[in-house]
């Protein structure tokens, strides 16, 4: 197999690689796929998925670690699956995505609860099933989880989240560790929030927690975290309150342009140089794991030019990827069948959708044709988990590649399914 022309190499994309001029997945082609399946079609590569999460696993073997694959960049039941079947715990941040690890076979004591806004209902069923750790965001958030615990009564194990006032150098939308985001507690409140989790009888104190963004692509933003919440997990054991475990979030950036994404081999080094072996590490990658897992494949409607450009328009838009509409993110997009003939001309690559900002790639240049495949690499992050009905078009179908088999992990929607739950008043 040859691994893609122009792109640089990774293992990663060993699993996606053209056999004679045509591009697979894994075992499976994916011209096969589309006639078979429709297009637009979310593919996976199973073998992919499942090295991602082991290069985490082995990275920090040696240490009590567990890592909480974080459910919103793909929470198919089928993904969930396969990583419950090796060991993963899950980091979730709904009711929804707590149903989904169950149903799926996940391990309830190996699920972390993140997210400012948990509804009561939310944590009562987190509590129900016996989660492993809540990570609390607010003390308002941490009354209610008292008083719920009461009620039931249990005990609710807690972290604070701490927002460790980090840039993680990083698209704005996906900072989350910066003093001015939401997200968790300011670092000099956080010591009160601890005394006062300390002090509720429906409360148990397991582990401090931080997550600093999405998409990052040095260690050096990691250590900063880890070494401000070390400083203050020194404060707080002066007061007497110990904790178990330190969970230090998710988001390690992969390579969607340029080749070079984090090592996972060298961010756990680093990470476990810091952190003293007394503590368990907890870890909630999502975007490492699947997002090269996974290709958008798409097919060429039409090519149009005017004045200015030239477009191809796909019938996949934003509604299916909309990472390139909301945070101009660049994905690689490249034919399905290599085309060594024609000559190239630069296109927006654009879908169906009724707005300017719906596009999946600006300015490539392609030798393309109607009736063309495109895949749309990079996507298996945040693509199908972000897609929506906008301008009524049903979600796309997708696809588990596991060698030579293909298996629908999710059939395409009808529009019949869209409509269902509508009611016109009268009727
Ligand atoms: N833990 C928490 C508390 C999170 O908020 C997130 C992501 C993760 C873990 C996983 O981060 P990862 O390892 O995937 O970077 N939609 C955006 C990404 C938003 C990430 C939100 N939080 C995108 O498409 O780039």
């Amino acid at each position: 197999m040859m691994s893609l022309p122009g792109r640089p190499r990774s293992t990663f994309m060993d699993y996606f690689s053209y056999k004679n001029g045509s591009l697979y997945t894994e075992g499976v082609s994916l011209s096969a796929l589309a006639g078979r399946h429709g297009t637009p079609a979310y593919v996976y590569s199973r073998a992919a998925i499942e090295s991602r999460w082991r290069a985490y696993a082995q990275a920090f073997s040696g240490r009590d670690a567990l890592v909480c694959y974080s459910v919103k960049a793909n929470g198919n039941l089928a993904v969930l699956n396969l990583l419950a079947g090796l060991g993963s715990g899950f980091d979730i941040v709904s009711g929804g995505e707590l149903e989904r690890v169950l149903a799926a076979g996940g391990e309830p004591d190996k699920v972390v609860f993140s997210g400012v806004g948990k509804r009561v209902d939310e944590i009562g069923r987190a509590l129900e099933v016996g989660i492993k750790c809540f990570n609390v965001e607010s003390e308002p958030e941490l009354l209610r989880l008292n008083e719920i615990a009461g009620r039931m009564p249990v005990t609710a194990p807690v972290s604070i989240r701490v927002n460790p006032d980090i840039d993680p150098d990083t698209h704005p939308y996906i900072a989350t560790g910066l003093r001015e985001n939401k997200f968790g507690v300011d670092y000099e409140q956080a010591l009160g929030i601890y005394q006062l989790a300390d002090s509720l009888d429906n409360i148990e104190v397991t582990g401090i927690d931080c997550h600093i963004g999405s998409q990052i692509t040095s260690v050096e933003p990691f250590i900063d975290a880890v070494n401000k919440l070390l400083a203050l997990l020194g404060d707080l054991e002066k007061t007497g309150i110990t904790i178990r475990h330190i969970d230090i979030g998710g988001g390690l950036g992969i390579s969607y342009a340029d080749g070079t994404a984090p090592d996972i081999a060298g961010f756990a080094r680093a990470v476990s140089g810091l952190v003293p072996e007394r503590y368990g590490i907890i870890l909630e990658p999502g975007r490492s794991i699947v997002g090269d897992a996974g290709l958008l494949l798409t097919r060429v409607e039409y090519l149009k030019a005017n004045m200015e450009k030239h477009f191809a328009v796909v019938d996949a838009s934003m509604n299916d990827l909309l990472r390139p509409s909301l945070y101009r993110a660049w994905h690689d997009i490249i034919p399905v069948a290599e085309r060594s003939d024609g000559t190239e001309t630069e296109y927006d690559i654009v879908g169906p959708v009724c707005e300017t900002g719906d596009f999946l790639g600006l300015q490539r240049r392609l030798s393309l044709c109607p009736d063309d495949l495109l895949a749309v690499l990079s996507a298996g992050a945040y693509g199908f988990s972000m897609s929506s009905n906008y301008n009524s078009r049903p979600r796309s179908v997708e696809l588990l590649v596991d060698g030579e088999d293909a298996h629908v992990i999710r059939e395409r929607e009808t529009v019949e399914q869209l409509m269902a739950g509508e009611r016109i008043p009268g009727d």
